[in-house]
């Protein structure tokens, strides 16, 4: 900020901003393999922002990738398609990165299923209410959507909804809480996302980064 002005010898660092969670490693090999040291994010300390490889990297919600971004307040960032659609903001998303791969399912509890054909007053519960009403629609169902911010297995068990829309893994967390895949509403990765008003300022520094992820994540050319 402020720095547009600045000779390139005395530009700015590029801000990446980067999930934390379990994206975080995988996103710290891909950088590697692109050539980004960026390892120092993985240690102990409760740091937020990190100064590494010429790059400053945050560490943020998944959920916040995309307004940092958006904002400006980040130049690029790593996001997974389910925050992405669900927000819907206008990012340039130049690179599958093929890290962070899940799915957004619908579950329910294995010993309560859902009858379909019956008129219950369907609830679901989700920390994904859009795609999930965009779902529903297509496939014509009425439900209440009950909007959560985590942890959404444990809201069948205690009866606060019939189903749930959540990401699944390995499946660990739906077996080990007793529920059961109803139907998969996409397949989820990690993608590169990019501010448009940077690219116009960094264009060199962020295509460069931009071609070297691509390479790194298996992308042809
Ligand atoms: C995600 C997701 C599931 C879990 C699935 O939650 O929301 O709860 O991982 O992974 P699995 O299939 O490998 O068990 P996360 O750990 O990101 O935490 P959250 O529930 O607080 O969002």
């Amino acid at each position: 900020m402020g720095a547009k002005s600045r000779k390139s010898s005395a530009l700015p660092p590029l801000v990446v901003a980067i999930p934390k969670g379990r994206v975080l490693e995988e996103s710290v090999a891909l950088f590697a393999r692109a050539g980004y040291d960026i390892a120092s994010v993985l240690g102990r300390s409760r740091k937020l922002v990190h100064d590494c490889d010429g790059l400053r990297v945050l560490i943020l919600r998944s959920q916040d990738v995309p307004t940092y971004v958006d904002y400006g307040a980040a130049d690029l960032g790593v996001a997974g398609r389910d925050v992405l659609d669900e927000q819907g903001r206008d990012l340039y998303e130049p690179v599958d990165l093929g890290i962070g791969v899940c799915r957004l399912v619908i579950a329910e509890p294995v010993d309560r299923p859902v009858d379909e054909r019956s008129q219950i007053h369907l609830r679901i519960a989700t920390k994904y209410p859009l795609l999930t009403r965009r779902h529903l629609q297509e496939r014509g169902i009425t439900a209440e959507i009950i909007k959560l911010s985590g942890s959404v297995e444990i809201a069948p068990l205690l009866g606060l909804a019939h189903r749930i829309v959540d990401l699944v893994e390995t499946g660990e967390t739906l077996r080990e809480n007793g529920l059961r895949e109803v139907e998969t509403i996409m397949q989820v990765t990690s993608r590169l996302v990019v501010n448009p008003a940077s690219l116009k300022l960094r264009g060199e520094a962020i295509s460069r980064l931009i071609d070297r992820l691509h390479r790194a994540s298996g992308g042809v050319g």
